[in-house]
């Protein structure tokens, strides 16, 4: 096992994780999404060790691996996977350019509770690896063979939007990034006297995955049936919902609702922007308040943690939006807070939460900052 006192790093790595703002389960329908990168992060401290095998060691789990260089295989153990599959797609692009490394992983991002730890830990290795062999892959490359490694390792079909985040992330920015294109634009995060607060129900998303991936398929199944009548649509986002309504006896019940919700999220999308432009706060929580009801309604990823804490925080006036984030089925709801309330709301909510549930509420004060970067060892 890797001694992390002695360890003496060649290169050090920050990789944060990500919260969205709005338009969520978006990005894998081709629309517009809002994440930004935040100052809860993934650290990994690499050293060369000239081999052909690679020691990896998270503190967090107080667990650590090899792999052979010569057959990068998929493992029985789900966290394994995320650097297995990011090594074998750094091959793919750049082949032999990954040599023996020894690497300490630690992190203060909570797992599975759908603030990105699996991107941030993805684009966390290419990057290191990137700089440590020297190996020339661009940020575009190395977010998109992020989410391959997730696709063909992990087995959770993701959109892009969360490499994205945690590889183009700047501080006090968020990224407007359309997901058909990937071109991006970015929006100023300022919502003072506001702020950002997560609150995380302690319930992990185990059965995300699984359940990630059959909205997918919904998803599709909605899509290929609108273009057999209108072949022009190429993503689910940009159809309208007026549109969607065409098919409301044509597409099964679920179908149907999935793809209402995807094509309302991306409207309510392009309103939030809006109205963070004009600086219309109480406009921009209500377009969050609209997601989680469409998320718990017609989307079905919400849980009943999550959606206690949505209705609690709509009795409290200096509260202005609230939603669960993320893949769902568990892990955080994002809110939008006056400043000087924040520790008041935290109390109220954490005595409602263990009083509903007996179980622990955890808060999570975010600010937006950059991605993923390498910082001197
Ligand atoms: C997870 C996925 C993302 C995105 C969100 C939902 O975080 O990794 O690609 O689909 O869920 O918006």
């Amino acid at each position: 096992m890797l001694d992390v006192n002695s360890f003496e790093s060649d290169i050090i790595v920050e990789s944060p994780g990500r919260i969205n703002l709005i338009g969520e389960h978006i990005d894998y329908n081709g629309g517009l999404v809002l994440p930004a990168a935040i100052d809860k992060k993934i650290r990994l401290r690499y050293r060369k060790n000239d081999s052909d095998t690679c020691e990896i060691l998270s503190t967090n789990l107080k667990s650590s691996f090899h792999i052979d260089l010569s057959e990068i295989s998929r493992s029985e153990i789900e966290w394994q996977n995320y650097i297995r599959g990011v090594i074998y797609h750094i091959n793919i692009l750049k082949p032999g350019s990954v040599k023996g490394f020894d690497c300490i992983i630690e992190s203060n991002l909570p797992v599975g509770s759908g603030i990105s730890s699996s991107a941030a830990l993805e684009c966390g290795l290419a990057k290191g690896l990137n700089e440590l062999f020297d190996i020339g892959l661009n940020d575009l490359e190395m977010i998109k063979l992020s989410r391959d490694a997730e696709h063909s390792f992990v087995g959770t079909k993701c959109g892009i939007m969360d490499q994205f985040a945690v590889v183009k992330g700047q501080e006090n920015s968020l990224i407007l990034l359309d997901c058909n294109t990937l071109e991006y634009k970015l929006i100023p995060a300022d919502f003072s006297p506001y702020k950002l607060l997560l609150l995380n129900t302690n319930v992990s998303h185990s059965l995300a995955s699984s359940e990630y991936n059959v909205r997918r398929d919904e998803c599709d199944i909605a899509l290929s049936a609108i273009q057999k009548k209108y072949p022009k649509y190429v993503s689910l986002a940009e159809i309208e919902p007026e549109v969607i309504e065409e098919f409301r006896q044509v597409l099964p019940e679920k179908v149907f609702n999935r793809a209402l919700y995807v094509s309302e999220e991306q409207r309510r999308t392009r309103r939030a922007v809006q109205c963070l432009g004009q600086n219309d706060l109480k406009g921009f929580g209500d377009c969050l308040y609209g997601s989680h009801k469409g998320l718990r309604h017609m989307y079905d990823v919400s849980c009943k943690e999550l959606d206690f804490l949505v209705d609690f925080s709509k009795n409290i006036e200096y509260v202005l939006g609230s939603r669960m984030m993320g893949g769902g089925f568990g892990g955080c709801t994002i809110n939008l807070i006056h400043a000087n309330k924040i520790e008041d709301f935290i109390e109220k909510t954490k005595t409602a939460y263990q009083d509903k549930f007996e179980m622990e509420l955890s808060s999570i004060k975010v600010n937006i900052s950059d991605g993923v970067s390498i910082i001197d060892p």
